[in-house]
């Protein structure tokens, strides 16, 4: 990847994993276990892709970082763990390697998995409320966010949607449904919340709600794609499970060419609707770039 987004992003990883650092519990603390469980998951290497795209998103409102959007990107990432851990369990996905780690049940047993999960979710709307904002925002943050990731188009009901439609043949309305929601949806919301946190105005907010949609789902056809282009090692999680289990996937519906075409397609379209911020959204285009360009 190109110097300028690396250090974009390695900058943001470095800022998010400081402020997940700070506000997860030590692994000491009383009950230890769950709390060893939640950071082995936090820390095991993620990309935390989802906060730099908010931290971007408030760049291209503010021209330069908000004070205490890394609070914000950690919420998201803890969100984002616990659903990975949760999509790992036995009863889900069930696999052993997440993030170049064994998973969260492995280590720790799947009670304190499930517990973990649940931990991370609880603690994420907790920094939410205490973000170092106007409360109104905060609120109108928590709400974005726990829609995004809820059971009506958000995370949890793509999840319920991946889950039910193993082994069936997926139609394109299906993949896309589960796309937009098990992953879509808290792509979308991070860089929207990036904006709204940085003090974006309703029409900035829909430009980004616009330009979200399109990278959430190009994200998650890039992550189908990978599952069967790329090795384990590489990836840090198990290649191959898609098809082992005939997940509806974008491949499943398009093939393998097709899809990669549509995610770069997916990233021009959402560029067009950052016209109006300029160069100030520099940062967010080269990182939704990165999103369908990325090899892990
Ligand atoms: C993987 O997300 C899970 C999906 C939602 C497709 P990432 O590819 O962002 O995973 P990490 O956070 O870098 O491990
Ligand atoms: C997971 O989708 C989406 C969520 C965790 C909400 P996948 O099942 O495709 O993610 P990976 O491939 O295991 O990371
Ligand atoms: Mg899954
Ligand atoms: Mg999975
Ligand atoms: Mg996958």
């Amino acid at each position: 990847m190109p110097t300028d987004v690396k250090s974009l992003i390695q900058e943001g990883a470095e800022l998010t994993d400081r402020a997940l650092e700070a506000l997860l519990p030590s692994a000491e603390t009383v009950p230890a276990s769950i709390h060893g469980a939640m950071r082995h998951s936090t820390f095991a290497g993620g990309k935390r892709l989802r906060p730099v795209l908010a931290m971007q998103a408030a760049v291209a409102i503010a021209g330069k970082l908000p004070e205490g959007i890394a609070q914000l990107g950690a919420a998201i990432e803890m969100l984002h763990t616990y659903s990975l851990i949760h999509d790992d369990l036995p009863a889900l996905d069930n696999d052993d390697l997440r993030r170049g780690k064994p998973t969260c049940h492995v280590v720790f047993g799947e009670a304190i998995a499930i517990l973990a999960g649940d931990a991370l979710q609880t603690r994420a709307f907790e920094v939410l409320a205490n973000l170092p904002v106007g409360a109104e925002t905060a609120v109108q943050v928590m709400r974005l966010v726990s829609s995004a990731v809820g059971t009506v188009d958000g995370m949890i009901g793509g999840q319920v949607l991946d889950i039910e439609s193993e082994h069936i043949r997926p139609t394109p309305e299906l993949v896309e449904a589960i796309h937009r929601a098990k992953t879509g949806a808290l792509i979308r919301v991070s860089i929207v919340a990036g904006g709204v946190y940085a003090g974006a105005t309703a029409a900035e907010a829909a430009a980004l709600d616009t330009f979200g949609r399109k990278a959430g789902l190009a994200f998650q056809i890039v992550d189908d794609v990978l599952d069967i282009t790329v090795d384990s090692e590489q990836l840090g999680k198990t290649a191959g499970k898609d098809l082992a289990v005939e997940k509806a996937t974008w491949p499943a519906v398009y093939g393998l060419e097709q899809s990669q075409r549509d995610a770069a397609t997916l990233i021009d379209e959402a560029f067009a609707a950052l016209a109006s911020f300029g160069s100030r959204a520099e940062g967010l285009k080269s990182v939704a770039r990165y999103l369908v360009e990325r090899q892990n």
